[in-house]
């Protein structure tokens, strides 16, 4: 089998640059290891940038996102038993909307299938050959039968364990990374919003975060040891913990419900360059990973993935490599930008065990300083928000 372009990996990455490319007449085949069921149920992020909506919505895949999704216009910041609204539109002009990860997936399979295009699930054993020529190939299994696909290029999109990364010579890759000494342990409630906007608690027990899926899912996350098991914490002992982190002067109660889902998220900043060798590309969270507090990886993803579609566009239409060769150098800009940002954010908001008690005032004052500087607020909403798209 042949195809112009052949992804790896079926998430936001790969999904959304099959769809950009079928957009411009340009064919690919993406391949899957998980199944569409699979890929479709697995929670994960849930805050978009206005570019990523403003891609989906371009890009004809926005309608059910605009009825479902929650347009918020703040956030808060909660510390020292008081909250703080972050006011991202008075600030920047922006907003930010809630609408879960694998629900975009479901609207970027049913656009592909809708129209045609070729997701190949369940695959195994995916292979990359000879990328450093004009004539890459991978190859894999399906349905028991080892196949070849040929391409122009090969796109990997196969998130941070997948096998593209490995792909690429190690003599010629540049790896930086920060393992956070802690995690994320996040449930899915049955339980109506305690709150109209997201809140970002700083504890001295230790982050927490309360988000939304919508009137009657509530995601909530906590700061936790990332080697902890989720079947050492009762519905009872979550819920004593969260009400702790997030206790307050004013009132305000968080809203308990029926836990239906937990799971533990480690933490990680890694950034693996150059994103290019020969006719391989990566795209995602196959290239870097930021630590979820800033709500960036999904972002990155799609502005990854929106410059590789321009530039095969480009190389199709003109047969001009330029846009190409200077793709890694293009997205690491924002990459490294929205890397500080998430690095930023998880500092400000965690509790490190090993911080000393001078450490801890630094920690105070900057918290103080974003909450009462209009400055240091707008830089903080302005990289909330995102930048604009390159
Ligand atoms: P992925 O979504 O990882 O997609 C990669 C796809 O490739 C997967 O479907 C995988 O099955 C497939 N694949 C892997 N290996 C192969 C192979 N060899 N061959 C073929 N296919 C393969 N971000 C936030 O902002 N907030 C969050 O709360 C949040 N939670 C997260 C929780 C988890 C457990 C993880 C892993 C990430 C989370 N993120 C979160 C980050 C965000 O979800 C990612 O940045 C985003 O999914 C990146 O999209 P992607 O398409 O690059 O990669
Ligand atoms: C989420 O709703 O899953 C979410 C929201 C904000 C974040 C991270 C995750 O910073």
């Amino acid at each position: 089998m042949s195809t112009q372009v052949a992804i790896i990996g079926a998430g936001p990455a790969g999904l959304l640059l099959s769809h950009l490319l079928h957009l411009q007449g340009i064919e690919s085949v993406v391949l899957e290891t998980r199944s569409r069921v699979e890929i479709e149920a697995t929670i994960r992020a849930g805050v978009l940038e206005q570019g990523t909506m403003d891609i989906l919505n371009q890009s004809g895949i926005g309608a059910r996102m605009q009825r479902e999704g929650v347009v918020h216009h703040g956030f808060e910041l909660a510390f020292g038993g008081q909250r703080h609204r972050i006011d991202l539109t008075e600030l920047t002009g922006r907003a930010i909307t809630v609408y879960a990860q694998h629900e975009v997936i479901k609207d970027l399979v049913a656009a592909r299938l809708a129209a045609d295009g070729q997701i190949m699930f369940e695959v195994s054993d995916v292979a990359l050959h000879q990328i450093d020529t004009d004539t890459p190939s991978v190859t894999y299994r399906h349905a028991g039968e080892a196949r070849r696909l040929e391409a122009d290029f090969v796109i990997g999109c196969d998130g941070f364990h997948g096998v593209s990364r490995p792909a690429m010579p190690t003599s010629q890759r540049q790896d930086f990374q920060r393992i956070y000494p802690f995690g994320w342990f996040g449930i899915l409630v049955d339980a109506p919003p305690s709150s109209d906007e997201l809140i970002y608690a700083r504890h001295e027990r230790g982050f927490a975060l309360v988000s939304t899926r919508s009137p009657q899912v509530q995601r909530l996350y906590f700061q936790c040891d990332p080697n902890d098991d989720v079947n050492q914490w009762s519905d009872d002992r979550i819920w004593s913990e969260l009400n702790m982190r997030l206790a307050n002067h004013d009132g305000w109660q968080l809203k308990e419900g029926k836990i239906f889902q937990k799971n533990i998220i480690g933490m990680r900043s890694f950034v693996s360059t150059p994103m290019q060798h020969g006719r391989l590309f990566l795209a995602g969270d196959a290239a870097h990973i930021v630590p979820p507090t800033g709500a960036k990886g999904l972002n990155l993803a799609v502005s990854d993935v929106r410059l590789l579609a321009r530039a095969l566009d480009r190389f199709y239409a003109t047969g001009k490599q330029d846009a190409l060769n200077d793709y890694t150098e293009t997205a690491l800009k924002r990459i490294w930008r929205a890397e500080h940002f998430s690095w930023w954010m998880t500092s400000l908001l965690h509790t490190f065990k090993e911080a000393s008690p001078f450490e801890q005032q630094l920690q105070r004052a900057e918290l103080d300083y974003v909450v009462s500087s209009r400055a240091a607020a707008t830089a903080l909403a302005e990289n909330y928000v995102g930048l604009a798209f390159a």
